[in-house]
């Protein structure tokens, strides 16, 4: 009598799953599908596969020699991988010039620092913002307290990016004359002015002390909060476990291990190749 077959059930759909959405929901923005790049005999990248996607910051580490450059190199413009390719939102950018893979959206910045000593901080950012034409900045940029207008973007775009790396007031300061911190902080910004969706970070936080390291953390958590997306090299697992959200590791060129920080602190082939680096080390 109770029994309403349909009408007392209301509903017996199988109930979504509302926190199985990541895997589904993560848009691709750059994979690395297969590549091998060989310099003469010596294998740099051998068969490299994985995926970045939209918004995460994915950690690239491993010891030194392992290929996290020539990485950074094959997918920049700077080699054509010898077997495989790079694709960029679905747009295959392996063996592409570099300006082209910069005004799709990709910018890098280097392990040896390379801006141009002699020129202002403001100037170096202009040259990265002149170095393409101008497409969309990245809204969220704009949506910081400092901002005002979009239009005159291209000083105003360096004074906002000088402060959002936190070294604003330097614009007239002279490169060479920047502490050593703050000129890499301004390769960073130099990099935002491309106007990036996928900011590659080569090691940014070489020759820094704890504390510095910690505050660069906090900056690179801040720019993927504006929308871009980031890779980053790192030779400190204890930094790189902080702050991404994925890690992949290479070793003699090839992938060792990908997953969660979690993951990959407690994959004994990561130790391995981390010999007397432990994850957890205090
Ligand atoms: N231009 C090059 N010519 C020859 N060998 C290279 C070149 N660039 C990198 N390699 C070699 O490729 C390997 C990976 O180097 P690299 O990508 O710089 O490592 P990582 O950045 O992980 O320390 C090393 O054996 C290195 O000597
Ligand atoms: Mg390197």
């Amino acid at each position: 009598m109770s029994e309403q077959p349909s009408l007392d059930k209301p509903s017996d759909a199988p109930e979504p799953t509302p926190s199985a959405a990541p895997a589904g929901d993560r848009k691709p923005l750059l994979e690395v599908d297969n590549v091998t790049l060989r310099f003469g005999g010596v294998v740099a990248l051998n068969q490299v596969n994985f995926t970045l996607y939209e918004g995460e910051i994915l950690g690239l580490i491993g010891p030194n020699g392992a290929g996290k450059t020539t990485c950074f190199n094959a997918m920049t413009g700077v080699y054509t991988p010898t077997e495989g390719a790079i694709r960029f939102q679905g747009g295959k950018i392996s063996g592409q010039q570099r300006f082209k893979i910069t005004k799709m959206g990709i910018a890098r910045t280097f392990q040896n620092i390379r801006l141009f000593p002699e020129m202002t901080a403001l100037e170096n950012i202009q040259v990265g913002a002149d170095a393409h034409h101008r497409t969309s900045v990245p809204g969220a940029l704009l949506r910081l307290p400092r901002h005002r207008r979009e239009e005159k973007d291209g000083l105003k775009l360096a004074h906002d990016l000088l402060e959002l790396v936190g070294i604003g007031g330097t614009e007239h300061e002279a490169a060479r004359n920047l502490p050593y911190g703050s000129q890499r902080r301004l390769e960073i910004a130099r990099a935002l002015a491309t106007r990036p969706k996928l900011l590659c970070l080569d090691e940014p936080a070489a020759g820094f002390n704890p504390a510095e390291k910690q505050d660069l953390m906090q900056l690179i958590k801040k720019i993927r909060d504006t929308g871009v997306t980031v890779l980053l090299i790192e030779h400190d697992m204890r930094l790189v476990m902080g702050v991404t959200d994925r890690i992949v590791v290479l070793e003699f060129g090839r992938k060792i291990a990908e997953g969660s920080p979690a993951e990959v602190a407690a994959d004994p082939k990561v130790h391995a190749a981390y010999l007397g680096v432990p994850a957890d080390a205090a």
